[in-house]
């Protein structure tokens, strides 16, 4: 089983990137962010505990997101791997999703590290906003608070696995397409495939 992470600061290419990267490889694409959303739009119990957290660009419970990663990972059969989008983003949810893949057998094969420049990143959620209204897109506020995070929190977790040599940086400039060589060049090499 491949389990490939792609990590890097809102407005990358995350879930651009891997929707073709599930395709191609057969992984479930697991997004957090996508799960609470729908969480949120079906107005259910966590949607409604989440939907001011997630509108105010900050991050939600180690415990929350990592309860829904686990249950995701077992409910599968089909794919040859999981990639997990947005998911660890604090220290403690590595470590979690280490506990999680060490007592099913697996362990993480590559991180993809997306390295797009900052004002290309505020470019693309504000447009994002204007086109379709994500409401963690709409003000420059959250989007830098979104931003800071990121910096603060998620960006050092890049040394845990850089240590652990799965770390791979990708170039997330250019066209969608010319990003994805870059990411399936990554991937075969480090995975070797
Ligand atoms: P999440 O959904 O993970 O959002 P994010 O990290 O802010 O990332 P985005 O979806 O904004 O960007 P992306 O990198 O996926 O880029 P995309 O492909 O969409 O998380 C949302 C929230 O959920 C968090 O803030 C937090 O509250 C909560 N959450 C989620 N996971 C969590 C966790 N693990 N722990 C705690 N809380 C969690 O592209 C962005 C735009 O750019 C699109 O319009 C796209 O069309 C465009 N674009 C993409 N590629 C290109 C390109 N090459 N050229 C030009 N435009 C491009």
């Amino acid at each position: 089983m491949l389990n490939v992470i792609i990590l890097g600061p809102p407005g990358s290419g995350k879930g651009t990137q891997s929707q073709k990267i599930a395709e191609k490889y057969n992984l479930l694409h697991i997004s957090t962010g996508e799960m609470l959303r729908r969480e949120i739009k079906e107005r259910t119990e966590l949607g409604l505990l989440v939907k001011d957290t997630l509108s105010r660009g900050e991050l939600v419970s180690d415990e929350i997101v990592t309860s829904m990663i686990a249950s995701t990972i077992d409910s599968d059969t089909i794919h040859q791997g999981f990639l997990y989008d947005g998911y660890p983003r604090t220290i403690s949810q590595v470590r979690q999703l280490q506990d999680i893949l060490n007592v099913r057998g697996m362990s993480v094969d590559i991180l993809l590290l997306m390295e797009v420049e900052h004002d290309e990143l505020v470019k693309r959620l504000s447009g994002r906003g204007a086109a379709f209204g994500r409401p963690d897109d709409q003000s420059v506020e959250v989007i830098n608070n979104r931003l800071e995070i990121y910096r603060q929190v998620t960006e050092p977790l890049v040394d845990h696995y850089c240590k652990t040599k799965t770390c791979a940086p990708v170039n997330g400039m250019g066209s969608v397409n010319e990003v994805f060589g870059r990411i399936c060049r990554a991937i075969e090499i480090k995975c070797k495939l």
